[in-house]
């Protein structure tokens, strides 16, 4: 299935206002934590889904902020969450392969668990997109799985992708189904399109940039598990997934 229809089919399951599913605890306070002081700053979120990133980089004070998201019913889920809090935060459909920005607009650029979706070179295409958008010593962060992550637990709740027996190389660009488990018993469908550490380092180099990323590993800390014990517990241990901060020169 290709990831519009995939969205637009489950919208209604990703819209939330607090933490709800695993790397809203695991993933997304860290991406918060690397994009820094956003006071003022000029924000692009792509694939931006519900605008859940988006919310929270306006409620820390960020100026002029843009969701670009590629699937329409989950572009207007984030446009009446944004009808019923009014924090000025502007939505557009549109794929961050092709972004329609001007150039050099924007402070700060995030792309949360959206390169999962994309190719390695439809990724290297994202980040052209995404640095063309920045300004000089702008930023850009991102998440996606932890490229070791599915070679390391066999498929099963509250997180995995369903690699199918194939190798971390032989499953390159592949497309892979897995499903990510929420707090609340909801399950949502995600992708994985495989790349490995070598890709992500040379979708980099191949898109521009030019200095060294700051590069976390995410995984269960021990206050994720004090506080949900049991839904935490399978994944202690294991490689989540990766974020970047990445500076435009
Ligand atoms: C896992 S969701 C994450 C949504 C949001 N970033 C968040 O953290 O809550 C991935 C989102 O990426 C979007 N997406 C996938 N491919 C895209 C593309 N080429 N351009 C823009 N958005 C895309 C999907 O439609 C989906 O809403």
């Amino acid at each position: 299935m290709d990831p519009e229809q995939l969205y637009d089919e489950q919208a209604g399951r990703w819209r939330r206002r607090e933490p709800n599913s695993l790397s809203d605890f695991t993933g997304r306070p860290a991406v918060f934590e690397l994009c820094g002081d956003v006071s003022g700053l000029e924000v692009l979120d792509v694939g931006c889904g519900e605008g859940y990133c988006a919310r929270e980089l306006k409620g820390r004070g960020a100026g002029r902020t843009l969701g670009i998201e590629l699937s329409s019913e989950m572009v207007e889920l984030a446009r009446t969450q944004e009808r019923e809090l009014g924090q000025g935060i502007e939505y557009r459909q549109g794929d961050v392969r092709q972004l329609d920005v001007e150039a050099s607009s924007f402070d700060l650029v995030i792309a949360v668990f959206v390169f999962n979706y994309l190719s390695a070179d439809d990724t290297t295409q994202a980040l052209r997109q995404m640095r063309r958008a920045l300004r000089p010593g702008g930023a850009a962060v991102f998440a996606v799985p932890h490229p070791a992550f599915p070679f390391m637990r066999d498929p099963a709740p509250p997180f995995f992708f369903d690699f199918s027996g194939r190798g971390y190389f032989s499953a390159r660009d592949v497309r892979n189904e897995g499903e990510i488990h929420c707090l609340d018993g909801t399950q949502l469908g995600v992708q994985m399109v495989h790349k490995t550490f070598e890709d992500y380092f040379g979708c980099l180099r191949d898109a521009g940039f030019q200095s060294l990323p700051e590069l976390r590993e995410l995984r269960v800390r021990p206050e994720h598990l004090d506080q949900h014990p049991d839904f935490m517990g399978p994944l202690v241990d294991l490689p989540l997934h990766l974020a970047f901060r990445i500076l435009k020169e």
